[in-house]
C-alpha cells in the first residue's frame, strides 16, 4: 500500500485547518446569526463558546487524530478502542450530509459572482435569489461547486488540499481587510458598528435559552468540530508539532475572520437601511447583502470581491468535508483516491439535490446537523477522551509542545465535566427547535 501522505510543513497543516474552519460559517452565517440573535449579545456568548468549549474540543480531535494516524474510523481501532469507531463513523456521516447542502449554498455563491458581473441582482435582489436558489440554476451551480471540490481532493493531501488552501487563505484575509477598510467610509457605518459591538446583557439574560444553542452550534460548526475533519487533518501531522499552539493559531485566525466579516457586513447593511429582516434564515443574508450592493456606488465590484471571498472560504471548507469520507474509503477499502473522490462526490451531490428544491429543505438539513448530529458527536468525543482513552493517549496533547502535565490534567478534567455538560444542555435545547419545526410544519 502507498505510504500515507503528510503535510509538507507545519504551516501547511495550519493553512489547511484554517481553510476548513473558515467558511460560509464565518462570512455568511456568523454575521446573520448575530443579527438574528440580538447583535452584540450573541457575539459575547459565541466568543465564550469558541474559546471555552471549542478550543478544548479541537484538542480532543487532535489527540485522537495524531495518535491514531489514520482515517477517523480506523483511528479508534489504532488507539485500541475499536468499539468506539462508530464515533468516527458518525463524523463521516455528518460530513457527507453537511457537504451535500453546503455545496448547494456554494452553488448560490457561484451564481452571485455571476450576478455581480451581469448586474443580475441589482434591480430586484429578492427575485434574483428566487431564480438561483432553487430549480435548474441551483442544480447546475451545485454540480459545478461539487466538481471543483472533487478536483482538489482527488489531487491529494499535499498537491490538492495544502496547495489550494495556501493560496485561498491569504487571499481571503487580504480581500476581507480591504473590504472592511472600504466599509468604514460608508455613511451609516457607525450605526452598524454600534449594533454589532455593544452588547445588551439584558438581552442575553432574557433570551439565554434561545441564544446558547445557536451560539454553541455555530462555535462547533465554524471550527469544523464534530465532523471528524480535525481528526482526519491532524492524522497527517508530524509528531513534533505542538497541538495546543497549532490549535490556538487556528482558533484565533478563524475568529478574526468571523469578526472581520461582521466589520464588512454590518456597515454595508446599515448604509442601506439596517439589519432588520437580515436575520431570518438561509436566503435573507444573500438578499439583504445583494440588495445593498445594488444600491451602493461600484456595488458590482464590491459584490464581486465579496462573493469571491465567500467562494474561496466555501471551497477550502468543502474539500475538508470531502476528505473525511475519502480518507476513510481509500484506507479501509484500498480504493484509489481519484476514484473514491469522484464516486463519493457524486453520491454527495445526489444527497444534496433535495436542498435545491427550496430553502425549507436546506433549513431542515442544516438544523439536523446543527441541533442533532453535531452535539451528539462532540458529546461522544469528549466522553471517549475524557473517560475511556488511556493516559498514554491523553499525553499525546503535550507531545512536541512545552506545556506541562498540569495543563494536560486541567484540560482533561474540563473535557470530562464541563464540555459534556454544556453540550448536553445544548442538545436538549436544540432538540426542542427541531421538534417544533417538525410538528408545527415549519419545514415541509
Ligand atoms: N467550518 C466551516 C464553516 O465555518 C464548515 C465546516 C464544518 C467545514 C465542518 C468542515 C467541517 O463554514
Amino acid at each position: 500500500m502507498a505510504e500515507r501522505e503528510t503535510w509538507t510543513s507545519r504551516i501547511g497543516f495550519i493553512f489547511a485547518a484554517v481553510g476548513s474552519a473558515v467558511g460560509l460559517g464565518n462570512i455568511w452565517s456568523f454575521p446573520f446569526q448575530t443579527a438574528a440573535n440580538g447583535g452584540a449579545a450573541f457575539l459575547v456568548v459565541y466568543l465564550l463558546a469558541v474559546f471555552l468549549i471549542g478550543f478544548p474540543t479541537m484538542m480532543v480531535e487532535f489527540v485522537i487524530g495524531r495518535r491514531g494516524e489514520s482515517n477517523p474510523v480506523a483511528a479508534f481501532e489504532k488507539l485500541g478502542y475499536g468499539n468506539w469507531s462508530f464515533t468516527g463513523g458518525l463524523g463521516v456521516f455528518s460530513s457527507l450530509v453537511t457537504l451535500s447542502f453546503y455545496s448547494v449554498v456554494g452553488g448560490w455563491v457561484l451564481s452571485y459572482i455571476a450576478g455581480s458581473v451581469t448586474g443580475g441582482y441589482f434591480g430586484d435582489a429578492g427575485a434574483y435569489f428566487g431564480s438561483v436558489a432553487s430549480g435548474p440554476v441551483a442544480i447546475g451551480a451545485h454540480l459545478v461547486f461539487m466538481a471543483i471540490t472533487i478536483g482538489i481532493v482527488a489531487s491529494g493531501v499535499t498537491d490538492g488540499i495544502e496547495r489550494a488552501t495556501k493560496v485561498m487563505i491569504p487571499a481571503i484575509l487580504v480581500l476581507l481587510v480591504g473590504l472592511a477598510a472600504w466599509a468604514t467610509t460608508l455613511e451609516g457605518a457607525t450605526a452598524g458598528y454600534e449594533y454589532y459591538l455593544s452588547p445588551d446583557f439584558g438581552v442575553i439574560a432574557s433570551n439565554f435559552g434561545s441564544i446558547v444553542p445557536p451560539a454553541m452550534g455555530q462555535a462547533f460548526f465554524t471550527l469544523s468540530l464534530g465532523f471528524s475533519v480535525m481528526i482526519a487533518y491532524s492524522s497527517y501531522l508530524g509528531r513534533d508539532d505542538s497541538l495546543p499552539a497549532d490549535g490556538g493559531a487556528i482558533v484565533v485566525v478563524n475568529t478574526l475572520v468571523a469578526l472581520l466579516a461582521g466589520f464588512v457586513v454590518f456597515p454595508i447593511l446599515f448604509a442601506t437601511g439596517g439589519a432588520e429582516g437580515a436575520g431570518g434564515g438561509a436566503g435573507t443574508a444573500f438578499i439583504a447583502l445583494a440588495g445593498a450592493f445594488g444600491n451602493l456606488p461600484a456595488g458590482g465590484v464590491i459584490g464581486f470581491v465579496f462573493f469571491a471571498v465567500l467562494l474561496f472560504a466555501a471551497l477550502s471548507s468543502s474539500i475538508s468535508l470531502l476528505e473525511v469520507p475519502v480518507s476513510y474509503v481509500t484506507e479501509n477499502y484500498g480504493v484509489g483516491r481519484r476514484t473514491t473522490a469522484l464516486a463519493m462526490g457524486a453520491a454527495i451531490a445526489v444527497i444534496g439535490l433535495p436542498a435545491t428544491f427550496g430553502t425549507t429543505w436546506l433549513d431542515f438539513y442544516n438544523d439536523v446537523v446543527f441541533n442533532l448530529l453535531l452535539p451528539i458527536s462532540v458529546f461522544l468525543l469528549a466522553i471517549f477522551v475524557g473517560w475511556v482513552a488511556d493516559r498514554e493517549a491523553i499525553d499525546e496533547l503535550g507531545r512536541g509542545s512545552s506545556i506541562g502535565s498540569s495543563f494536560t490534567t486541567a484540560w482533561l478534567w474540563w473535557v470530562r465535566i464541563v464540555v459534556p455538560t454544556v453540550v448536553l444542555m445544548t442538545l436538549w435545547l436544540g432538540l426542542e427547535t427541531l421538534y417544533e419545526g417538525l410538528t408545527t410544519g415549519g419545514y415541509f
